[in-house]
């Protein structure tokens, strides 16, 4: 490791000075300098532009104090070179317009060279490392059944009803799907690594609306394609999902030095089904930052009491920043976490 920085000796669970602390998606809407470079281009023209997207990047970084930077990037770029025609409609989110849904589609998808088709993703990397000093730089992608599901899909869904009745109805095309897609992801994060990210994160966002059954048998190989590639490169991985409190112990088994617990699940509880093992990330529910800051004051301190001072904690949301999100009550915890971790909660 080239550098020490409380966060990646956190993903080492190795002890630290104060908590880490970074948010999934705390660059966006909510900040006001990312809204005035959104005014002039649009979301998939801030990634195609490695000094526009490097520049989002360090927003939150120099506004808020985190640990950790995240890429400017989206899950969904590498549906761009399989040629599914992606598109950030307004209002809508993402939408897809040739969704995959047969066997021929599967076929049909192009083959993908993430460090030519994907470099602008690579080139944002370089030229973060150059501006990011003492702050490690965290490169992502999403896990392949949360992408299979936009794919799919065609856009974001609530009951995964094209998704789920693939899985069922039609599993030789499902598991083609996902070993095209796991080899695709495999790649990229491998690339963004060898471009310098310092640690990397797959968002399974969606995984949550699958049985353990289920996730066993459809998900679990592929994500752990995914993680295993990326753990080859020896930087630390983070392993991400939402609503996954009875998919811990198998996400642990998939992969990942860290894996991310939402809000559900007190983190002392996550922590005890996943095992002293391994590092976890989270777990304040996002909508905490719209509260009084004497509540988020709370929140905050029980979070961090419940990690107790062990080694291997890093402080997150339990899912992304919301639009709308008051930026001072971010900075406002950045805060707290360091301050109140510092002095040793649970520590006598
Ligand atoms: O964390 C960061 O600051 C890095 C940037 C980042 C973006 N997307 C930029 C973005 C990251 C890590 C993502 C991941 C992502 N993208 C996920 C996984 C994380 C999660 O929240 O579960 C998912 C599911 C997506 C897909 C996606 N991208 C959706 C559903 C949407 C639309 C929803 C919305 O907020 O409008 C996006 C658009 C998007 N990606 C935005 C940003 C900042 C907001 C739109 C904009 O600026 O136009």
């Amino acid at each position: 490791m080239e550098m020490n920085s409380r966060f990646l000796q956190a993903c080492q669970r190795q002890p630290v000075d104060a908590t880490p602390v970074w948010f999934m998606r705390q660059a966006g809407r909510y900040m006001p300098e990312y809204r005035a470079i959104r005014e002039k281009y649009t979301l998939i023209e801030i990634c195609q532009h490695p000094e526009l997207a490097a520049e989002v990047t360090l927003q939150p970084v120099r506004s808020l104090g985190v640990d950790a930077a995240i890429l400017f990037a989206d899950i969904l770029l590498p549906a761009i070179p399989l040629g599914v025609g992606l598109e950030f409609a307004k209002g809508e989110g993402p939408v897809l317009h040739n969704p995959v849904r047969t066997m021929e589609d599967v076929r049909a998808l192009n083959p993908v060279e993430a460090e030519s088709d994907l470099g602008y993703v690579m080139d944002a990397i370089r030229v973060l490392r150059k501006e990011l000093n003492r702050i490690p730089l965290i490169g992502f992608c999403g896990a392949p059944f949360t992408v299979a599901s936009y794919l799919i899909e065609g856009g974001s869904s609530r009951e995964f009803l094209k998704t789920k009745t693939m899985m069922y109805s039609d599993p030789q095309t499902w598991h083609a799907l996902m070993e095209k897609l796991s080899s695709v992801l495999a790649d990229y994060l491998v690339a963004q690594i060898r471009a310098g990210a310092q640690a990397v994160q797959i968002f399974d966002s969606w995984v949550g609306a699958l049985s353990p059954q289920d996730y066993e048998k459809f998900v679990l190989p592929y994500s752990q394609k995914v993680l295993q590639a990326a753990k080859n490169e020896n930087v630390p991985v983070i392993h991400f999902g939402t609503n996954t409190t009875t998919l811990l112990p198998l996400m642990k088994s998939a992969g990942g030095d860290v894996i991310g617990l939402d809000w559900r699940i007190p983190l002392d509880d996550g922590w005890s089904l996943l095992g002293n093992d391994i590092a976890v990330q989270g777990n304040l529910d996002p909508i905490t930052l719209f509260a009084p800051l004497p509540e988020i004051n709370t929140r905050v301190h029980d979070i961090l009491r419940r990690a107790d001072g062990r080694p291997g904690h890093i402080f997150n949301l339990g899912h992304g920043i919301l639009q709308n999100t008051p930026v001072d009550n971010v900075k406002a915890v950045v805060d707290m976490v360091h301050e109140y971790s510092a002095v040793g909660i649970g520590n006598p």
